[in-house]
């Protein structure tokens, strides 16, 4: 299927949830309150990969990404690591909770694919 769709109320605050989409792992995470300010808050300019949260997201409580490293390729373990994102086992690749590469040898952020939602407990995924 070239398209998934996801209902957004079954994933509780908090929680990543992995769905497999054209092949590959798709994280859809619901994240808290304190993760969508704490993100919001870093400095762009000290990023490998600068971007801002708000330029990863359509609406700041969904965070969706391909669970894909950007180093080799691994799939990241959600809610791990040093900046509490996601954490790559493979060679130590740190992610926070905007996907965003922080620490370790992975060049680029999580990629956010295409995504739309139809309405406020669905997402379209590609
Ligand atoms: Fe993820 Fe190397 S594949 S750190």
């Amino acid at each position: 299927l070239s398209k998934i769709e996801v209902k957004l109320s079954d994933i509780p605050e908090g929680k990543n949830m992995t769905f497999k989409w054209r092949g590959k792992p798709l994280f859809v995470r619901h994240r808290t309150e304190k993760e969508i300010a704490a993100e919001a808050e870093v400095n762009v300019a000290e990023l490998r990969d600068p971007q801002h949260d708000m330029d990863r997201v359509q609406n700041p409580k969904w965070i969706i990404v391909l669970g894909v490293c950007t180093h080799l390729g691994c799939v990241p373990i959600a809610n791990a690591g040093d900046y509490g994102g996601y954490y790559c086992p493979c060679h130590g690749s740190h992610y926070d909770a905007s996907g965003r590469i922080r620490k370790g040898p992975a060049p680029l952020n999580l990629e956010v694919p295409y995504y739309e939602f139809p309405d406020d407990d669905n997402v379209i995924v590609g």
